[in-house]
């Protein structure tokens, strides 16, 4: 009998040991990703810098004002050789470079310059954007617009920062009063119901809609409570991935235009404070705007 509690209890701290060193792995490990994704992302705006305001090559995407400039590709090999330095076997989805797929648990998303139109005229809203997932959920997520000085972090549960200052969400409560951000798609534009109609009806009803040409710095600005809700029509996963994260955990509410749960490899995006967000999904879907006299 003796024998079995001196066994049960040696089991029990063994146990606990093990325990305590896994956890302590995990949390060198989130300290680890933490520490690489703002090396990464500092990495890509050391690049923005460099090549802000000075001569750069550009060329065309699809569309004539769809561009890639030099500094796009300088900046996403900066944001590599960051990345694969640390954790050479994590999967990779980045803009210039599409997929390096590996069988990791991990994922970085990366837009290397989101705001490259801006970038390319010296209008200083342009950043690099980045989100780590893991198994599928966004667990980190960093937006640096250098020109600005705006270093934006999330990490899921922990909360969003600014320069490292909690952020959180405005707390408008109605649409009519809100003011908010949008972003235009290269094609289709004129589609029924589409980012022109809705645009139009907003702007109708007198409610202040920008443009700022990331939508990276969109949702951040969403997050700091600078706006209080951001739509678009056509996003690809690196625009949104670390923008999503920042939203959410500043205490905002994102979901595509049914009001599902963001996914950002689907491209309709709704982001708000929460308190106007099935009143913007209305009219996104179609819907006037409720208490609003038309200009
Ligand atoms: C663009 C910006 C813009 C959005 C476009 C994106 P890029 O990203 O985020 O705000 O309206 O849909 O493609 O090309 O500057 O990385
Ligand atoms: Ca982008
Ligand atoms: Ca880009």
């Amino acid at each position: 009998m003796l024998q079995l509690i001196v066994f049960k209890a040696f089991y029990k701290e063994k146990a606990a040991l093990i325990c305590k060193i896994k956890t302590n792995g995990i949390l060198y490990l989130c300290g680890m990703l933490k520490t690489t994704l703002l090396n990464a992302v500092n990495a890509g705006a050391n690049e923005i810098r460099r090549y802000y305001n000075g001569s750069f090559t550009i060329s065309n995407k699809e569309g004539i004002n769809n561009l890639v400039t030099e500094a796009d590709h300088a900046s996403e090999k900066a944001i590599f050789d960051v990345i694969k330095k640390e954790f050479p076997n994590h999967f990779i989805l980045s803009e210039e470079t599409g997929e390096i797929v590996t069988n990791s648990e991990y994922k970085w998303i990366i837009d290397p310059i989101d705001g490259t139109v801006n970038f390319a005229n010296g209008i200083p809203l342009c950043c690099v954007s980045i989100g780590v997932e893991h198994n599928g959920k966004m667990v980190l997520g960093a937006v640096y617009a250098p020109i600005l000085n705006e270093m934006y972090f999330a990490e899921t549960k922990k909360g969003a920062t600014l320069n490292d200052k909690k952020i959180q969400v405005s707390n408008k409560q109605e649409l009519v009063k809100s003011c908010l951000v949008t972003g235009f798609p290269y094609t289709y534009l004129d589609s029924p119901n589409g980012p022109l109609q809705i645009f139009e009806k907003l702007i109708r009803c007198g409610i202040p809609v920008r443009r700022l040409g990331s939508a990276a710095i969109d949702l951040c600005w969403v997050a700091a409570g600078r706006f209080d809700g951001f739509y678009e029509h056509k996003l690809a996963a690196w625009d949104s991935a670390a923008g999503f994260l920042l939203v959410k955990e500043a205490g905002g509410k994102i979901t595509d235009f049914k009001g599902n749960d963001f996914s950002p490899y689907q491209p309709h995006i709704l982001a708000t404070n929460g308190k106007i967000h099935e009143q913007l999904q209305a009219v996104v879907n179609g819907a006037q705007v409720k208490n609003a006299s038309s200009l």
